[in-house]
């Protein structure tokens, strides 16, 4: 990993933004858990997500469906036959990669060399490994109960788009979004939460009449596209990565990435993805009922072509921090901030009393009790030099700092620090609460 990445995993570990899952007990590989900071970033982005792809429309439903399946939706998809990874073993150190990795993959032996690089090493042929977790349903492993962990949302929302479309009475074009977890067995996880066997994923099926297809599937790339830059990315980090037909799925007749520039080089935020009917057309031929439209305006019937959009969570929350993650010189001392959109950051406002007397300390916790009431996230903090906790807060991305000083008892007012600008404001006690909200819409 880069040196920038490594002390964007150190803040994250440091601050409470994202653990190695069971550490204790010596990691598990490629599996992170959330801490009280990360858990807030990261529904901070699935909530703006689901804002803007479901409330702020009327042409998207939400849902939500199980993690586990009916074993033969997945024949139907497709994942049970085709949905594999190229595996290579060196038949020398045992270890295993994705083929078509190998050029980011490093050999166990020293010194640091691609595998196959070193000349006691000897990579295989390379074999078809299919990146489905199975398990069993019931107390009997036995074959006939084998089910699997998703390896994508999307498929809850084909087998459902009739109960969807019908239950809130929708028209053909519109969405069906689901947020919820699913699983890969990647052969080579790593880059931190970029790559992991469990993710969340924020994904959007767009049905549309055949036709409309090609025009849709633009609609959807700009409106991805200018979601992240709404977010706070830099649009200069961004660019969108079309799939040559070698690339393509085995689903779709069009796909590109959104791509971000990573201290590891450009790699794939979010796809957007053309699917035709192929899931809608298997489905009906593997489970024998009809999943056609029939518009209640011109008795048009036919199976939907779908658009779809796919994110995941945890990997927008990566390019997040790494977006927002800068070292700078401030007045003559060094800070690390995390310019994160005041929408997404964790923690809205900070309340800290100048010093531990003259009342002050009870002035900022009633202010901190009030922002609390308001359901705005604030944390209170007296401990310190005052530019050692803004130093901390800025770490976290905190926007606003609130200081309760001298004058404070006098015009009623508070001193507001701003986390980008440093620019400071004064406002009045009872206002802090709207001003923040204010800025936040
Ligand atoms: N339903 C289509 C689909 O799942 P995908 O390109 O395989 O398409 C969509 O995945 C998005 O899910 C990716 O752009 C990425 O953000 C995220 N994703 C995929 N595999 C992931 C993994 N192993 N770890 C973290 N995120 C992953």
């Amino acid at each position: 990993m880069s040196d920038r990445m490594d002390r964007i995993v150190s803040l994250c570990k440091r601050k409470g933004f994202v653990f190695q899952s069971s550490e204790i007990y010596g990691g598990a590989a490629s599996v992170w858990d959330y801490g009280p900071l990360g858990v807030e970033l990261r529904r901070n982005v699935a909530d703006a997500w689901w804002s803007a792809m479901v409330h702020a429309r009327d042409d998207v439903e939400g849902m939500d469906a199980g993690i586990l399946m009916h074993p033969r939706v997945w024949e139907a998809s497709g994942h049970v036959g085709g949905f594999a990874d190229p595996l290579v073993e060196c038949k020398t150190c045992k270890r295993r990669w994705r083929a078509d990795h190998l050029d980011d993959s490093a050999c166990p032996r020293k010194p640091s060399l691609t595998p196959g690089a070193h000349k006691e090493c000897e990579i295989g042929e390379p074999r078809l490994f299919n990146l489905m977790f199975k398990t069993f349903m019931g107390p009997v492993e036995e074959n006939a109960a084998v089910v699997y962990l998703r390896p994508e949302t999307a498929q809850g929302s084909y087998v459902n788009f009739l109960n969807v479309q019908q239950t809130s009475r929708q028209r053909v074009p519109f969405g069906i979004a689901q947020l919820g977890k699913a699983f890969r067995n990647e052969i080579t996880p790593g880059n931190f939460i970029f790559r992991t066997r469990e993710f969340e994923q924020a994904e959007m099926q767009y049905f549309v009449e055949p036709g409309a297809d090609d025009e849709w599937f633009e609609y959807w790339r700009d409106r991805r596209l200018a979601w992240h830059t709404e977010m706070g990315v830099r649009p200069e980090k961004l660019r969108l990565a079309e799939h040559g037909p070698d690339e393509l799925a085995h689903y779709a007749k069009a796909a590109l990435d959104i791509e971000y520039e990573f201290p590891f080089g450009w790699q794939e935020l979010e796809g957007v993805h053309n699917r035709t009917d192929f899931d809608l057309s298997r489905h009906q031929e593997f489970s024998g009922k009809r999943l056609m439209y029939i518009d209640p305006g011109s008795s048009k019937r036919f199976v939907p072509y779908v658009v779809e959009t796919a994110m995941g969570v945890g990997r927008a929350v990566l390019v997040l921090l790494v977006d927002a993650y800068r070292e700078e010189e401030v007045a003559g001392e060094n800070r690390v901030v995390l310019a994160l959109h005041p929408r997404l950051a964790p923690v809205k406002a900070a309340v800290f009393p100048l010093v531990k007397k003259h009342g002050m300390p009870e002035t900022a916790a009633k202010l901190h009790e009030a922002l609390r009431r308001a359901r705005i996230p604030s944390f209170y903090d007296q401990a310190g030099s005052i530019g050692r906790r803004y130093r901390r807060q800025d770490e976290t991305g905190t926007p606003w700092c609130l200081t309760v000083d001298g004058q404070t008892s006098e015009d009623g007012c508070v001193t507001v620090r701003d986390r980008d600008t440093l620019a400071q404001e004064r406002v009045g006690l009872d206002h802090v609460a709207a001003w923040i909200r204010e800025r936040l819409e």
